[in-house]
């Protein structure tokens, strides 16, 4: 795992942003694993601005996002395709059509006829979830739907305009996302540091998915502090 630790969460999203813009320089055609909820907003942003002066950045490109709730329409303001649209997808050259949300195990299928995930982007959760396998969650699992622990709905309650966080949500699951060529995860702010740490100390268990990281040759971790 190479670690690194920025000065703050600008700096964070400038890092994640280069190494996104770099991944599609490499290959025009990469496909992307992405993450949402607040430590990405500002990587999106950057790439934005960055998109909008070259212009065929996204043509493309695939994306594969993580996760969504299950039991929301598409259009709710909670859902993560929103936010996709809201932070990346309406602002940059990206063909819907290569954009894709997990909706049932054929997910997995899809995945690999796209060639399989490139470059991956994970958030951490303060209970070092990864996308939604929450504490418990074998390293063998795929996409399917899971049931919410209540620490990962006090958390995103704030991102739901009636705090009525879902129960349900479908997500790649760790081996999915060990699958990925290239993972970069990130972290910042404090409620992040016990997480953090937790994953440093290199012990590998379900209790702590992140940990499952472990097992992968090419993560990178950037820490805002
Ligand atoms: C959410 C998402 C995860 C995300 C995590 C951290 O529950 N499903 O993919 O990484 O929580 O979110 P935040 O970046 O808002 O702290």
């Amino acid at each position: 795992m190479n670690w690194e630790t920025v000065a703050d969460y600008a700096a964070l999203s400038q890092r994640a942003a280069e190494i996104l813009l770099a991944g599609i320089r490499r290959d025009p055609r990469i496909v992307l694993g992405l993450p949402t909820g607040r430590t990405p907003v500002g990587m999106y942003q950057r790439v934005v601005a960055e998109c909008t002066r070259e212009y065929h950045c996204f043509r493309d490109v695939t994306t594969f996002n993580l996760d969504e709730y299950v039991g929301i329409p598409r259009e709710h303001p909670g859902s993560y395709y929103t936010f996709m649209r809201q932070h990346l997808f309406d602002h940059v050259d990206i063909d819907a059509a290569n954009t894709h949300f997990p909706d049932g195990p054929a997910y997995e299928d899809q995945i690999g006829a796209a060639g399989g995930l490139g470059l991956t982007f994970l958030g951490l959760g303060g209970n070092g979830h990864i996308a939604f396998n929450e504490p418990g969650t074998p390293s063998t699992s795929r996409t399917r739907v899971v049931a919410l622990s209540e620490h990962t709905r006090a958390a995103n309650a704030s991102l739901f305009p009636d705090s009525r966080v879902p129960i349900y949500a479908i997500t790649m699951g760790i081996a999915t996302i060990l699958e990925s060529r290239e993972i970069v995860l990130l972290a910042a702010g404090a409620n992040k540091r016990a997480a953090i740490e937790r994953l440093r100390s290199g012990e590998v268990t379900e209790e702590f998915p992140a940990s499952a990281l472990w097992w992968h040759r090419n993560v990178h971790v950037i820490v805002a502090e």
